[in-house]
């Protein structure tokens, strides 16, 4: 099988992972919960943890990771903590239903949310998030990738507008994290929300939301800390604050062991990589007559291309790719709508999406490139 769905989720995973997962799972212990010595080497799991994602995203201070079940996740969390009634918030035009599902909530209960003019090639217009901003913006969210097209929004000139006019601005990097850098001071990050089990090549089930010292989102979860027991509240101390209950400490031992493999490698060494197989696949792929890219066809880009064959639906595409050619991809909307609005895919069902990972080989690209042709060849 030809595994080319990497954007939702990625596989395979480092030996590494499949390790990890299998020693904390064995091993158990609840950690902070007791002083068995299961207990505390679980502790030890986490805050080993904290420590690598801290290190890949430049964090000063690992207790500002705050362990989540996935982006979407940290997304609501930083969301909801953050506006009230009468707030503004503004956005992009190709984000995931992560974000525009919870602002859609918001803004029936009576938050203002402003989508600013997007390019599908270049990403958001600096200049309409300059103008959007005025005293009620209490936030700007954005994703740093698209999760079809791979296009960037200019994240770190947008953190520079945002620290300009004093509004916090939080990134949903699930589509990034841990194939293009991030750095959250230079970037000027205040809300970092990443998934576990994509380019952190770790287990489903897991994912971090980065806190800056700058804001202080409302905790939505409250409950068990396993220490503090005494206050009646949540305990306004990190990570505490906004980790209520039994962690995933066997998935967070899995992500620990991703983002490690990719601190080794680098993530600079990482983003080479994976765009120069990138430019391979899109130039294959922009030559098959009757094949449209959507999205950017160069520059740096995120793991996600999507197309289209004349004549033909997307879901027939994926579908032919998996039964006869054994290649899984993506096709439909992708959860994404708003994108596909952009694109003027919306009407069509959405696309195809083809999403190498790290560990996708020249001969499957190859597979795949020659797959699409004959399908193309049939339309
Ligand atoms: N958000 C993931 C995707 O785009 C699941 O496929």
């Amino acid at each position: 099988m030809i595994y080319l769905d990497n954007a939702a989720t990625s596989w395979p995973k480092p030996e590494s992972v499949y390790d990890a997962v299998s020693e904390a799972i064995r091993r158990g212990g609840n950690p902070g919960r007791g002083s068995s010595q299961r207990s505390k080497a679980a502790a030890m799991d986490i805050s080993e943890a904290r420590a690598a994602v801290a290190q890949l995203f430049h964090i000063g201070d690992p207790s500002r990771v705050i362990f989540t079940l996935n982006a979407t996740d940290g997304i609501n969390m930083g969301l909801q903590g953050m506006l009230s009634p009468g707030d503004h918030v503004i956005t992009s035009r190709m984000e995931h239903n992560a974000v525009t599902r919870p602002l859609a909530y918001l803004e029936d209960a009576g938050v203002r949310v402003t989508k600013a003019d997007t390019d599908p090639v270049r990403g958001v217009d600096l200049q309409a998030v300059r103008d959007a901003i005025c005293p009620e913006t209490k936030l700007v969210v954005m994703t740093h990738a698209s999760n079809v097209t791979g296009a960037l929004n200019p994240i770190e000139e947008i953190g520079g507008i945002c620290r300009e006019h004093d509004v916090p601005f939080m990134v949903d990097a699930s589509q990034s994290a841990g194939m293009l850098p991030i750095d959250v001071e230079k970037m000027n990050i205040d809300l970092l929300a990443v998934p576990g089990h994509k380019s952190l090549l770790g287990p489903t089930g897991t994912g971090v939301l980065y806190v800056s010292p700058r804001v202080a989102p409302r905790p939505i979860k409250s409950g068990g800390t396993g220490v503090f027991s005494h206050i009646r509240l949540q305990p306004e101390q990190l990570p505490y604050y906004y980790e209520a209950g039994t962690p995933n400490t066997v998935g967070i031992a899995g992500l620990a062991a991703g983002a490690r493999f990719i601190l080794e490698r680098s993530v600079s060494g990482i983003f080479h990589q994976e765009q120069q197989s990138l430019q391979k696949l899109i130039s294959s792929l922009s030559s098959i007559p009757g094949v449209t890219i959507y999205g950017p066809v160069d520059g740096p880009r995120a793991a996600a291309v999507s197309f289209n064959i004349d004549n033909m639906d997307c879901a027939d595409v994926a579908m032919i790719l998996e039964t006869y050619y054994n290649i899984s991809v993506r096709s439909g909307l992708q959860c994404a709508p708003d994108t596909h609005r952009l694109l003027g895919t919306f009407e069509l069902n959405g696309t195809v999406r083809v999403s190498p990972g790290l560990f996708t080989t020249d001969e499957e690209i190859e597979a795949f490139i020659d797959a699409v042709r004959e399908i193309a060849e049939d339309a």
